[in-house]
């Protein structure tokens, strides 16, 4: 039996699709009853919350591989950890951890939580598989699509900084491949197949628009601004800014092979990504 967190989620909600193509054998874990009817059919729902052991020996039982992803907050390393003590009790034998890219090496932000993770993952005696993402293309759409849609810009401090965006349908499919098979105890770094500035992307996506769309790259201190004046909690913008760092500094716009040597096929490219959103950029009037 399979079993697939944050099923409600970007990618594990992926995952969950890309492994019922090829498996019966799987659960799906919610937190909320409400997206556990939503589930697929053929996937077994759970509802258990990593906050909460009892309800993940529940949910773990009969399971041998899981897939491991959460949102990315500072509590990530205590949630991920009671998933992991419980599913060693459980007796899984592999877990398929979503990490991100810049773990192992970056101290700081989202890639210094999950690198504490794999560390309790890699001594926890329990089989793994880590997937290192790099950003997602999907955030593109996430988080850029509004003031696209409405000031034709969109916003960041990266600089001329390079980034190997991965489409999160990739790492659905080397999830899916780890988990349905037996993989060695290994960590795969997992990049799109170029490294690409801001100003690049904004290039494609004014192409597949049809009209000028444009990056414009604001200072740290003023983007912070803008985020907690958006209601971003400080934590959270603070994590952001400490990421976009990372690939100020130069990091993330490297390019790997894991997902042609896990998937057969070569990383999904961002042109293809931008022409399946493209409604999602599609110029708003603002009315009165
Ligand atoms: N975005 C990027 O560019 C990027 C790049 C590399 C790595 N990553 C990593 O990818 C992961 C995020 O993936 P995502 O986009 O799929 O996030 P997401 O859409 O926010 O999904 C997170 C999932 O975790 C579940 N979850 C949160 N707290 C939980 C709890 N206490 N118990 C049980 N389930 C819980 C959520 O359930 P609910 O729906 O109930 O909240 C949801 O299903 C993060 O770890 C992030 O660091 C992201």
């Amino acid at each position: 039996m399979i079993l697939i967190t944050g099923a409600s989620g970007n990618v594990g909600g992926t995952v969950l699709q890309k492994i019922l193509q090829h498996r019966s054998d799987v659960k799906a874990m919610y937190r909320s009853p409400a997206d556990a009817r939503n589930s697929p059919p053929k996937a077994r729902a759970v509802i258990a919350d990593f906050a909460d052991r009892d309800s993940l020996r529940r949910a773990f039982e009969g399971v041998e591989r899981l897939f491991l992803v959460c949102s990315p907050i500072p509590q990530l390393v205590e949630l991920e950890g009671n998933a992991i003590a419980v599913a060693k009790e459980q007796g899984v034998k592999h877990i398929v951890y979503s990490s991100a890219g810049g773990a192992g090496t970056w101290e700081k932000s989202f890639p210094k939580w999950h690198t504490e993770v794999e560390r309790v993952l890699q001594s926890s005696g329990v089989g793994y598989s880590i997937l290192r993402p790099n950003t997602f293309m999907q955030n593109i759409v996430a988080f850029f699509a509004p003031t696209i849609q409405s000031q034709d810009a969109f916003y960041s401090s990266v600089g001329n900084s390079r980034a190997s965006l991965v489409d999160v349908a990739d790492i659905a499919d080397v999830a899916a491949a780890l988990l349905s098979g037996n993989a060695p105890d290994k960590v795969y770094e997992l990049n799109g197949p170029e490294a690409l500035t801001y100003a690049e992307v904004a290039e494609r996506i004014s192409r597949v628009c049809g009209r000028t769309v444009r990056y414009v790259d604001l200072p740290m201190a003023e983007q912070k601004k803008a985020l907690l004046a958006m209601g971003m909690p400080e934590w959270q913008a603070q994590a952001l800014l400490d990421l976009q760092e990372y690939y100020v500094e130069g990091n993330g716009g490297e390019l790997t092979d894991d997902i042609q040597q896990i998937t057969g096929h070569a990383p999904r490219n961002l042109n293809a990504f931008l022409v399946a959103n493209a409604g999602a950029f599609t110029r708003r009037v603002a009315t009165a």
